[in-house]
């Protein structure tokens, strides 16, 4: 695991956009797992401004939401399929597809047969070549939420009490707006993209960050089984990063894998 500590979540989004795009340019039809919330819109912001300077597109792209909703108005603003939409799809943004959009679809009558049938999608196009993620308070990745399954598929999964009180800033700061429950990649799933870049943002996510970088592999911090996977990139700001024990080390590391 790589971690590149920068001054200010601007900067940070710069470089993870850089993982991005040199991927892009080595592999067009890329397959790419995309995260919401508020952390990866900077990184979206820097793809669309690479892709108006035409050195990014993800048009022969298949890309691939982490989650989704469960019970949320299809025109509604935050179901996710709307908000990549509003940040990814068309010649404005960075050249998606509609069709190259893949999110669970939380309509469905049995969300855990949706689930599968999202699942089975990803193994369809061969699996995810790099997959961006978030870190909730919680730390959970995707949607798995505390003391669930480590080698979890795709399913169904009620929200974490936390979560729901970290998500009301999207639904007028009401927390009976807030879906209870959702469809989210597993950790399983996650743990099969070839490349992972999690980003964390913010003194909020300090105690996420730290257990996942330095805590003990546990369900009860799900994002901790990344240490298990052989090609992590986390990249945080100075502020999530403010807490860990071991920050030189991590700073030699980081150096001696990208230079400066
Ligand atoms: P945030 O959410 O980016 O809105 O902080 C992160 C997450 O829940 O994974």
């Amino acid at each position: 695991m790589h971690l590149g500590i920068f001054d200010n979540s601007d900067q940070a989004s710069s470089a993870a956009a850089h993982v991005v795009i040199n991927l892009f340019a080595q592999k067009p039809n890329a397959t790419l797992g995309v995260a919401t919330g508020s952390t990866p819109s900077g990184l979206y912001r820097e793809l669309r401004a690479a892709h108006a300077a035409g050195d990014f597109s993800l048009k022969k792209s298949q890309v691939f939401a982490l989650d989704e909703y469960v019970g949320i108005a299809e025109d509604h603003p935050e179901r996710y399929r709307n908000v990549l939409r509003r940040e990814l799809v068309g010649k404005e943004n960075v050249g998606l597809t509609e069709e190259g959009l893949h999110t669970p679809d939380a309509s469905a009558e049995d969300p855990n047969v949706a689930a599968l049938h999202y699942d089975r999608e990803i193994g369809a196009v061969g699996g995810i070549d790099l997959q961006i993620l978030g870190i909730g308070t919680d730390g959970h990745i995707g949607f798995n939420e505390p003391g669930g399954s480590l080698v979890s598929r795709t399913h169904a999964e009620p929200l974490a009490s936390q979560t729901i009180t970290d998500n009301a800033r999207f639904f007028d700061g009401d927390v009976s707006k807030v879906p209870t429950t959702c469809i989210t990649q597993g950790l399983g799933t996650i743990m099969e993209a070839r490349q992972i870049v999690l980003l964390a943002f913010g003194a909020n996510k300090a105690n996420a960050l730290a257990q996942l970088i330095e805590g003990p592999i546990s369900a009860k911090w799900p994002a901790t089984i990344l240490q298990m996977h052989p090609d992590v990139v986390v990249i945080a700001d100075k502020a999530a990063a403010s807490t860990l024990e071991y920050t030189d080390l991590y700073v030699e590391r980081w150096q001696l894998a990208f230079g400066d």
